[in-house]
């Protein structure tokens, strides 16, 4: 069955806007998706119908927590994995990574190592680098290849050592889009013991995240890249959930599932999460009705995105290289399995500044993104100047003809 993005289009009320008389082209993705109307029905229900604490014998609290047992269930098969017990919800992933660094920082000792990417956002590199300032342990840094912005393997090799405790790394970085080998950077941690954080914020709305076969230890997602509202996800092995030293109030639960979660839920956007999860869901069974458990419809949705935004990058890239503009990732159109389709972009003539640019495309009303997009250590290490990038992010909402009006637009 063929990809059916008008069907899909029509699921997310936002993309209707105009900007003039000119349709809106959302590219600007990586810093949050547009949600369909089920993700937003789910809010409002919860909120209308179901609002109330945690824990109470009533039915609107006893129906609450059955929404948060529902969401671990779905978050559990957005992820692969089996405990739904594992699943942790937070404000957002940089919360979810600085809680879970000052826990585990206190595992570490003077002489300790821990080894970040610069491939990285900063919430998966400033977190560790204050919990290693905090501990006493030493940070190093996996380069990227500047030609291709991939992460230098070899170097993580001559890097590690039994002294390194954790390696953070993205599934995909929010800048080049590059995606990272994490099933064999976890292979390589793994070797001396390290603990493997993966950040798979900006690889989850493009591609299968697979926290078993990437052999992992966390992983952790956030709903709103992913068509849901303000929530994070957050799996980590069970052994660590609980043997890790966790920050908690006193009266609250210590155990799992709560045993990581601080304060009350923002319970409408996790009941949105599982709505925004249900809605892959279903569009797995739409274009493989034998899909069966919500799993397998993931795997298939996942499968699906991935092969249709690999014809807009292609048709994205080519126009890109046509027109002259410097594209900061891989540029191979053989290499598309290495990237998901966010591409940061330079104007050939250094006087077309990312600000300019952005301007010019948001006249027309195309919505890309300029500066680093908090990706610091990305743009530190490839000596990007202040000025930054311009990012145009799609997802499996856009279509080739906003391809083609975004390439017309770009300034010669
Ligand atoms: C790759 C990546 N990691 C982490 C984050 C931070 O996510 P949050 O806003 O949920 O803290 C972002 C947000 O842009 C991101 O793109």
């Amino acid at each position: 069955m063929t990809f059916d993005v008008e069907r899909i289009r029509q699921q997310f009320p936002g993309l209707a806007r105009k900007v003039g008389s000119a349709p809106a082209i959302f590219f600007d993705g990586p810093a949050g998706t547009q949600v369909p109307l089920s993700v937003a029905e789910a809010v409002s229900h919860y909120l209308l119908h179901q609002n109330a604490n945690h824990g109470g014998l009533f039915a609107t609290s006893v129906e609450s927590d059955a929404v948060l047992d529902e969401a671990r269930l779905a978050a559990a098969d957005l992820f692969g994995i089996t405990d739904a017990q594992e699943i942790v919800f937070a404000a957002n992933m940089t919360t979810a990574t600085f809680h879970l660094s000052r826990a585990i920082a206190q595992t570490w000792l003077p002489g300790d190592e821990i080894l970040l990417s610069d491939s990285d956002h900063d919430a998966n590199f400033t977190p560790w680098k204050l919990a290693s300032r905090d501990s006493g342990a030493s940070v190093g840094q996996i380069h990227l290849r500047h030609d291709d912005t991939t992460l230098d393997l070899d170097d993580l090799r001559r890097k590690i050592s039994p002294r390194t405790k954790l390696v953070a790394v993205g599934a995909a970085s929010n800048a080049s889009g590059t995606i990272h080998d994490v099933a064999e950077i976890a292979r390589i941690a793994h070797d001396v013991g390290a603990i493997v954080y993966v950040d798979a914020v900006h690889y989850t709305p493009h591609a299968l995240v697979d926290a078993v076969s990437w052999q992992a230890d966390f992983v952790v997602a956030s709903a709103y890249k992913f068509f849901g509202p303000h929530a994070a996800i957050l799996w980590g092995k069970r052994p660590w959930l609980e043997r890790l030293p966790a920050y908690k109030v006193r009266p609250a639960s210590h155990a799992l599932p709560d045993r990581w979660m601080t304060g009350t839920p923002a319970a409408e956007n996790i009941a949105g999460t599982l709505a925004a999860i249900n809605y892959l869901a279903d569009l797995g069974r739409t274009t493989d009705p034998s899909a069966g458990t919500r799993r397998k419809a993931i795997v298939s949705a996942m499968r699906e995105i991935a092969t249709y935004e690999r014809s807009l990058a292609k048709r994205m890239l080519e126009g890109l290289v046509r027109k002259g503009y410097r594209v900061w990732g891989i540029t191979d159109s053989a290499r598309l399995e290495e990237r998901v389709p966010t591409f940061s972009i330079t104007h050939p003539d250094p006087k077309w500044l990312p600000i300019n640019l952005a301007k010019h495309l948001a006249d027309q009303g195309i919505f890309v993104w300029h500066g680093n997009f908090y990706a610091q250590p990305f743009t530190e290490a490839l000596g990007v100047d202040e000025h930054g990038l311009v990012r145009i992010g799609l997802v499996h909402y856009n279509t080739a003809e906003e391809v083609d009006r975004l390439i017309e637009g770009l300034p010669d």
